[in-house]
C-alpha cells in the first residue's frame, strides 16, 4: 500500500489534475482536502476535456470513492453546477462523498470577497472572488456553518443566532453591503441541504477506517500550490488554506502517518494568476510565447496567466516545505521549439548585489531581486509522442537531470502533453 499526495509546487495550475487522474487509476479512495472552487483542474481523457473545481479528478474512473474532505470550503451553487455538468457527461457519481465537516461558503462570503477586491486601493490580491478568504476567516473565527449543520435544526438555530448579529454588523458597518434575516438564511440552508443530501457522508469515520484497515490505496489531491500556501507562500498574496503536503493530513481525516509519498507537480516554467511577487516573470515576447504555446489562461476565471522561467530557488523551498518525495514535471513539450531554456538558480539584490541561494520569505524585497540564470540548449523536436524516458532527446534529458541535481529531488513523472497517454513514468 502506497498512499500518495499530489500537490502543486509553484503558484497553482501546474497540471495537478492530470497527474491525479493518472494516479487515480490505481487508487481506491481519492480525497480532495483543501481549497474550494477557486481551483480549476483540467483532465484530458480520450481526447475529451473535463474541468473540475471541487470534485476530485479521480471521479472519471468508475467504482472509485471520491471524498471532498473537511479541509475544503464549498460554495453550494457552484458544487451543484459542477455535479450537473458531470451528470450531462454521464459520469458515474455514485462514489462521490462530501465530509459533513466541510465548511459552507455563504453568499456573504462571496459578496465580501468581491467587495474587498473591487474596492482595494492598495494590497489587491487578485482573488478568484469565490469567497475563499472570507469563508476560511469565519471558519477560524468559529462562526462558519459546516455541511452537517444543514441537517440539524438545533445546530442551525443556535449557530445562526451567534453568526448573524456579527455578520450583519460587519456587512452593514464595514462593507455597506446587504444584511440577512434568519428566515432568509434558513430558507437558503434548506436548499443547500437538498443539494448535498445525496453526497454527504455521515459515516466518514467508518469509511476512512475501513479503507485504512483493508490496506486500500489512498490518493490525496491538492489544490493551488506551495507558493500560495497561507503559511509558506508569498503572503499576503496567497490563498487561505494549506496546499503543502501537510494539508492532506488536516484536511482529510487521516493523520500524517498514512502518507507515504508527496508528489510535487511543477511546470517546466512558472505561471501565476493574480497579484504578488514573481521574480522570474517575463513581460516580454518570451513570456507571451510561453503563454501562447502553453495556453496559459485560467480555468476558473479565464484570466491570462503571468509567465516566467523555471524558478529553482522557490522550487527548492517548495521541495522542503511541501514535503516532496518526488517531482512530476509537466509541460516540457511547450519548449519543443525553443532554442534556449533558462533556469533561475539564485537571486541577486539590485540594491547591494547580495546573492540569495535560498528563498527569502520577506516578499516585500522581491521587487529588488533579479534572477540569475543558467541557460540550456533546447531540443528542437516534437516530444509529445514520447512515452519512454530513453526516447527523449539528449538535451531534454540533460535539462531534466540538471533540475534533479539542483533540486536534490528525483523527477518521477515527466508530462509531455495534456492527455493521459502523454506521460513518461521514470
Ligand atoms: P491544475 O490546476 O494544476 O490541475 O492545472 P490546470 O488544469 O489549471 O492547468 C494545467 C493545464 O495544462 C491544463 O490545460 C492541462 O490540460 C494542461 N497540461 C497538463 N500537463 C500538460 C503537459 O505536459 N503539456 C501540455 N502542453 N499541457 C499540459
Ligand atoms: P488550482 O488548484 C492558480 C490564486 C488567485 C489569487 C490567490 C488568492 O487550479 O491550481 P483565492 O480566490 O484563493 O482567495 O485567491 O490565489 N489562486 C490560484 N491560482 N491556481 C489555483 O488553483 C488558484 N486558486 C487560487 O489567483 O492570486
Ligand atoms: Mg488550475
Amino acid at each position: 500500500m502506497v498512499n500518495k499526495v499530489v500537490i502543486g509546487a509553484q503558484w497553482g495550475d501546474e497540471g495537478k489534475a492530470k497527474i491525479t487522474d493518472l494516479l487515480a487509476q490505481d487508487a481506491d479512495l481519492i480525497i480532495r482536502y483543501q481549497g474550494g472552487c477557486n481551483a480549476g483542474h483540467t483532465v484530458v481523457a480520450h481526447g475529451k476535456t473535463f474541468k473540475f473545481h471541487l470534485i476530485p479528478s479521480g471521479i472519471l474512473y468508475k467504482g472509485k470513492t471520491c471524498l471532498i474532505g473537511n479541509g475544503t470550503v464549498i460554495l453550494p451553487e457552484y458544487f451543484e453546477q459542477e455535479i450537473d455538468g458531470l451528470k450531462k457527461e454521464n459520469i458515474d457519481l455514485s462514489g462521490l462523498k462530501v465530509s459533513p465537516l466541510a465548511t459552507i461558503t455563504m453568499p456573504w462570503h462571496t459578496e465580501v470577497d468581491g467587495y474587498s477586491e473591487d474596492n482595494a486601493s492598495k494590497g489587491k490580491i487578485g482573488t478568484t472572488k469565490k469567497g475563499i478568504g472570507p469563508t476560511y476567516t469565519d471558519k477560524m473565527n468559529r462562526i462558519a456553518l459546516k455541511i452537517q449543520d444543514l441537517y440539524s435544526d438545533e445546530a442551525l438555530n443556535e449557530k445562526l443566532d451567534v453568526i448573524l448579529p456579527i455578520k450583519n454588523k460587519q456587512l452593514e458597518k464595514v462593507y455597506g453591503l446587504k444584511t440577512y434575516t434568519k428566515e432568509e438564511v434558513l430558507d437558503l440552508c434548506k436548499k443547500y441541504a437538498e443539494i448535498f443530501r445525496p453526497y454527504v457522508c455521515f459515516e466518514w469515520q467508518e469509511l476512512l477506517h475501513k479503507f485504512k484497515k483493508e490496506g486500500k490505496k489512498i490518493l490525496f489531491e491538492g489544490a493551488q500550490g506551495v507558493m500560495l500556501d497561507v503559511d509558506f507562500g508569498t503572503y499576503p498574496f496567497v490563498t487561505s488554506s494549506n496546499p503543502v503536503g501537510g494539508g492532506a493530513a488536516t484536511g482529510s481525516g487521516y493523520g500524517p502517518t498514512v502518507i507515504n509519498e508527496v508528489i510535487g507537480v511543477a511546470k517546466a516554467y512558472v505561471t501565476r494568476v493574480g497579484e504578488g511577487p514573481f521574480v522570474t516573470e517575463l513581460t516580454d515576447e518570451t513570456g507571451n510565447l510561453i503563454r501562447e504555446v502553453g495556453h496559459e489562461f485560467g480555468v476558473t476565471t479565464g484570466r491570462p496567466r503571468r509567465c516566467g522561467w523555471f524558478d529553482a530557488v522557490t522550487m527548492k523551498y517548495a521541495c522542503l516545505v511541501g514535503g516532496l518525495t518526488s517531482i512530476a514535471l509537466t509541460k516540457i513539450d511547450v519548449f519543443d521549439k525553443f532554442d534556449e531554456i533558462k533556469i533561475c538558480t539564485a537571486y541577486k539584490d539590485k540594491r547591494d548585489g547580495k546573492i540569495y541561494n535560498s528563498y527569502p520569505t520577506d516578499v516585500y524585497i522581491h521587487k529588488y531581486l533579479e534572477p540569475i540564470y543558467e541557460t540550456h540548449k533546447g531540443w528542437g523536436e516534437d516530444i509529445t509522442k514520447v512515452t519512454k524516458y530513453e526516447d527523449l532527446p539528449l538535451n531534454a534529458r540533460k535539462y531534466l537531470e540538471r533540475l534533479e541535481e539542483i533540486l536534490e529531488t528525483p523527477i518521477s513523472i515527466v508530462s509531455v502533453g495534456p492527455d493521459r497517454e502523454q506521460t513518461i513514468f521514470k
